[in-house]
């Protein structure tokens, strides 16, 4: 099954055609019909056309379009407009417009200038969701609603006197009384306790460190802002035109959302990726990110909504993909999962903001690299289109947490150097390169079908997670838990008795003190007579009877202490690992439970550079994707037999000449393999 009503994989881009005549509309629907093009997103910016100003609307030139498109058999992927007011609504609710932590109000002629808090933005964007919803919900062409853009983006947060008010009702919501909330935010300390809810603020620009439970139900709050207007006009959207699934673009992983709140609001997930083409690494942190799309929705085809097919506009120093790689990078969303590839955007613009970003029509138009490789990749997407609906399940799990994420980079730790990203990309990268496939959990997710569940880390922990990774140890699980863990509770409390807290029991551990390392020094490790090195973080951690010691630290203070642990727990192990390390250390360490658990690559023996990942329809068919990231050709050697197709080729199994296949740089394969082969 697909995502929408349109058969095979989705092809298309972002059309903002307000910005042409309507000649160059109808030469636009030959082009997308000669690149293969089966769905466009119409309409993400144009409410000022739409609603010229408070009185009038103006749909006419719409319907044309959405009659035009479907005329050449393309389907639309309406948005709902709302990203940016018109000037006209701005000028009569000023107040609409967000406000900084500094207190500046910013100002009208960039885009998504809104504050999530304002009932005037609110009632206008559901009036102008409803008139498109009553209006189109009948229109053949129409398969899919885009709400709004990529919220959180440009303003993740509005600290106005309305945004304060939400703030205060979304407070009292939590907490009940504000003898709670002085509890929670510790305001005993610096003389900061509130007599009533109304005396309560965002925490905006202040002399010196905000209390951080008041950052961190900030955070949640913001979070929640944004989502309560979406679901506002999902809310619209599902009761005027119901069937026609819903989504909104995502921005991959995104610190001021919690997708994992979101996405139970999406029928589907869709996201924008914008790998950087002048970054070696970039894959890997694109595989990652689609890795996260996949598993917010427990491995259901996600849609990448949003690439671009060359150079974007919005970086320093923006540097085109090289022949191959917008190729090797739309396959590489597929492969992991998504149903279809659409890009920002259909034509370049001539003005505006964004007239120096690539598209699926340059500047150039039909002559040039960028027209032929959009062609190009359109048929390839065609000859790919049975594997939509089939879908790619990790072999590992990693938990991830927002408000972890969150408390975890509150000011005045230990270290500022201790960043989600930076802790997980060394082990995301140490599973990528050993070619172990993982899904991301929520703490509260099933962790039961995953041999080995990976914490990079767990700062915010509440004993109740603990308990179930406990369990899950318990029944044979294995689990590698990352330093500064189970340090606070949900108020950002400090768990007392030592960290890992709630993990201390399982992990066989508990931290003296946290051991941060200066920038530039590192701390020596041990493994077995292989040399470690720690950057950025050790801890003076002491192990119970219980707990072996795998690592030490062999340098500086902490010198002959222990630095990485295991200890067996029913049938399982749980490892802690005090320190951050690069990726080929973490990996080092990560080898251990990784065998452990018997945890194997997809495709063992692949050579460097080579990523394969496995989706598998409903009927035991798989997919095999492999592909080619390096600079130099690669020989991949098969265990089944099967057919490329890409290229049609029927393959061979085995090592000798002729068997198997190669791999051109930035070459990509797809090979099914039948179900009899495939389970075999
Ligand atoms: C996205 C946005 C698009 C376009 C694109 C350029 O963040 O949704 O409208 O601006 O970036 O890369
Ligand atoms: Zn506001």
């Amino acid at each position: 099954m697909n995502l929408t009503r349109v058969p095979g994989l989705l092809y298309g881009g972002d059309w903002n055609p307000e910005q042409w005549s309507e000649e160059v509309w109808a030469e636009d629907v030959k082009l997308m019909a000669e690149a293969g093009v089966n769905l466009v997103t119409v309409g993400v910016f144009s409410w000022a056309r739409l609603q010229p100003d408070a009185h009038s609307w103006d749909f006419g030139w719409l319907d044309r379009l959405l009659d035009l498109v479907h005329a050449h058999g393309i389907a639309v992927d309406l948005a709902t407009a709302t990203a940016s007011p018109p000037a006209w609504l701005v000028r009569a609710h000023p107040e609409l417009l967000p406000v900084t932590a500094d207190g500046v109000r910013l100002e009208f002629g960039s885009r998504q200038h809104y504050c999530p808090s304002s009932t005037a933005y609110r009632a206008a964007a559901v009036r102008l969701t409803r008139a498109l919803a009553t209006r189109y919900r009948d229109h053949p062409a129409l398969v899919l609603w885009h709400v709004h853009n990529e919220y959180g983006d440009h303003v993740e947060e509005c600290f106005c006197p309305a945004s304060a008010e939400d703030f205060r009702r979304w407070l009292r919501e939590r907490h009940g009384t504000v003898e709670e909330l002085n509890r929670s935010w510790g305001t005993a300390f610096w003389s900061q306790r509130y007599n009533s809810f109304d005396q309560v603020e965002p925490p905006r620009a202040a002399p010196g460190p905000v209390n951080p439970t008041q950052v961190l139900d900030w955070r949640r709050f913001c979070s929640d802002a944004l989502l309560a207007l979406h679901r506002a006009e999902k809310a619209v959207l599902d009761e005027i035109s119901p069937g026609v699934p819903v989504t909104t673009n995502f921005m991959s992983m995104f610190k001021a959302l919690d997708y994992w709140e979101w996405s139970r609001h999406e029928d589907f997930v869709s996201d924008d990726a914008y790998p950087d083409p002048a970054d070696p690494r970039a894959h890997v942190n694109a595989a990652m990110n689609y890795d996260l799309m996949r598993s917010l929705k427990a491995g259901r085809p996600w849609l990448l909504m949003e690439q671009a097919p060359s150079a974007v506009s919005w970086r320093p120093v923006n540097v085109p993909k090289r022949p191959g790689l917008y190729r090797l990078w739309s396959l590489q969303a597929l492969a992991r999962g998504a149903d279809g590839v659409l890009h920002f955007q259909w034509r370049a613009s001539v003005a505006g903001a964004e007239k120096f970003h690539s598209a699926m029509l340059p500047h150039r138009g039909t002559a040039g690299r960028g027209w032929r490789e959009t062609v190009t990749l359109g048929a390839e997407l065609r000859r790919l289109g049975e594997v939509a609906g089939s879908r790619m399940r990790g072999r590992a799990a990693v938990l991830l947490d927002w408000d972890s994420w969150w408390a975890l980079e509150l000011e005045d730790h230990p270290s500022a150097r201790m960043r989600w990203l930076d802790l997980l990309r060394p082990w995301y990268a140490a599973l990528y390169e050993r070619g172990v496939t993982v899904d991301f959990l929520p703490p509260g997710g099933d962790l039961a079908d995953y041999p080995v569940v990976l914490a990079p880390n767990l700062y915010l922990l509440d004993t109740a997670t603990a308990d179930r990774l406990d369990a899950y140890v318990r029944g044979g699980g294995h689990l590698v838990c990352g330093p500064f863990s189970g340090v606070t509770d949900r108020h950002d409390h400090i768990h007392p008795g030592g960290q890992p807290g709630p993990l201390r029991e399982l992990l066989g551990v508990v931290v003296d003190e946290p051991w941060p390392i200066p920038d530039g020094e590192t701390t020596a490790l041990d493994l077995d007579g292989v040399g470690l090195r720690a950057v950025r973080w050790s801890e003076w951690i002491e192990a119970d009877s219980a707990a072996e010691t795998i690592v030490r630290y062999t340098s500086g203070p902490l010198g002959n202490r222990p630095a990485v642990t295991r200890r067996r727990h029913g049938d399982g192990t749980a490892w802690y690992l005090s320190c951050h390390l690069d990726a080929a250390d973490t990996g080092r360490i990560l080898d251990l439970p990784l065998v452990e658990a018997g945890v194997e690559a997809e495709l063992p023996g692949l050579p460097e550079g080579v990523e394969a990942t496995r989706r598998r329809a409903a009927d035991g068919t798989a997919y095999l994707f492999l592909l080619n990231h390096g600079t130099l050709e690669r020989h991949v050697a098969l265990d089944r037999p099967g057919t490329d197709l890409l290229t049609g080729t029927d393959l061979l199994t085995g090592t000798a000449a002729g068997t198997g296949l190669t791999l051109a740089p930035l070459g990509v394969a797809v090979f099914r393999i039948p179900p009899t082969e495939e389970r075999a």
